[in-house]
């Protein structure tokens, strides 16, 4: 066996029974049905959402934890009645006490797209650092396993490709995004401190670029935006010559890496992802495609820090959690091309 946070050579680090241990005296509630309660911040946005469904689908108990800063009460309405489920309007930047048991801490509050963080620079390194240090709290008194939501930005614009989990990063960390870049790097550090003082059951993942239903239409993110303009004509906007590479990673493929690492007794940052690259050229043109488009497109100049190339080297996922990504690009586009489609004839955008 492994030990904690390394992979031995040549072995698998984790066989896969080892996902589901279930400590019962570390549950909500032991007595009969192991019922487990997971707290998930910024449960109301659009990764935390598909967090609070999968949890809810596999009989935890949810909090969802959100100031709703970016996110929506929209994508949790469905999710209202159930009877296990319940959001806490909270800014986790902010001391908060549990006097009810939690078995997991799932630390996904943070804005999150380029828009939302230029926005909101402060309340995002708050979140990245004194949220983080928050819920770890939460966490530790609670003996909960905790996991990080961190991000590809940590490799800022890599030097390396694919970039492995070995990679230190690139970041600027006095430019725009520094902000956001910086607060993750920050929360790696407090969660490892914790995990390597504290022995608490900590897990970071750096998620790459992930798209479906429920992202916010106006974020900037290059998703919505070419969804969006290819939907209602309008001329796509490129930026820089489209030769610059993205990957994307449908939702629920990253849930599951997501639940996957949870149970595990892995350590170190994981990168989550789709290595599946593309040019934003030519992803343009995919969803052009999709949406039998009229769209013309037309180009700007590249963002300050844009990163040229962006793809996960995802070698770690596949040995400690044996995850891949199963849903191709052409269906995740259509189940998300659907929903924003959908969202835009409500709010009279098509
Ligand atoms: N979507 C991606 O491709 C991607 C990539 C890398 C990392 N991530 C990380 O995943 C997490 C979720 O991202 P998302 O795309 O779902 O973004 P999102 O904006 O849809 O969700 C973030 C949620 O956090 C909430 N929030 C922000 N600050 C808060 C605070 N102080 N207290 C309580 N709630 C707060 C927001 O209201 C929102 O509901 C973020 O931590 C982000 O950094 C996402």
């Amino acid at each position: 066996m492994a030990a904690a946070g390394t992979i031995a050579k040549g072995q698998e680090a984790f066989p896969l029974r080892s996902f589901f241990r279930i400590p019962t005296e570390r549950c909500a509630h032991s007595l009969g049905e192991i019922l487990l309660r997971t707290l998930i911040t910024g449960g109301a946005g659009f990764i935390g959402s598909h967090l609070c469904e999968r949890f809810l689908a596999e009989g935890h108990d949810v909090i969802a934890l959100d100031n709703f800063i970016t996110g929506n009460r929209d994508n949790v309405e469905h999710l209202m009645s159930h009877p296990k489920f319940r959001v806490m309007v909270h800014d986790i930047s902010e001391p908060i006490e549990f006097h009810e048991l939690i078995d997991n801490v799932l630390h996904f509050a943070s804005p999150a797209s380029p828009v939302d963080y230029l926005e909101f620079p402060i309340q995002t390194m708050k979140v990245g650092a004194l949220g983080t240090h928050v819920s770890l709290g939460i966490a530790k008194k609670h003996k909960a396993r905790y996991l990080l939501a961190s991000t590809s930005e940590v490799y800022g614009d890599p030097l390396v490709h694919p970039q492995t989990e070995a990679y230190w990063g690139n970041v600027n960390p006095i430019g725009m995004r520094g902000v956001y870049d910086e607060a993750k790097r920050y929360a790696e550090a407090l969660t490892l401190a914790y995990y390597r003082q504290h022995k608490l059951d900590a897990h970071i993942i750096r998620i790459f670029n992930t798209y479906g239903e429920r992202m916010q239409l106006n974020d900037g993110r290059v998703v919505p935006n070419f969804i969006y303009q290819a939907l209602r004509g309008d001329p796509m906007t490129i930026y820089g010559d489209g030769s610059q590479t993205r990957s994307f990673c449908y939702v629920t493929d990253l849930v599951e890496g997501i639940y996957r690492l949870l149970f595990t007794d892995f350590h170190e940052p994981v990168n989550l992802g789709n290595p599946a690259e593309v040019t934003i050229k030519e992803f343009a043109e995919e969803i052009h495609k999709l949406a039998h488009s009229k769209s013309v497109y037309i180009a700007k100049p590249l963002p300050l820090d844009d990163p040229k190339k962006r793809k996960p080297d995802i070698s770690r996922a596949i040995q400690v959690l044996g995850w891949e990504p199963k849903v191709g690009r052409e269906e995740g586009l259509r189940r998300t091309m659907a929903y924003f489609q959908q969202k835009m004839q409500k709010t009279g955008k098509l």
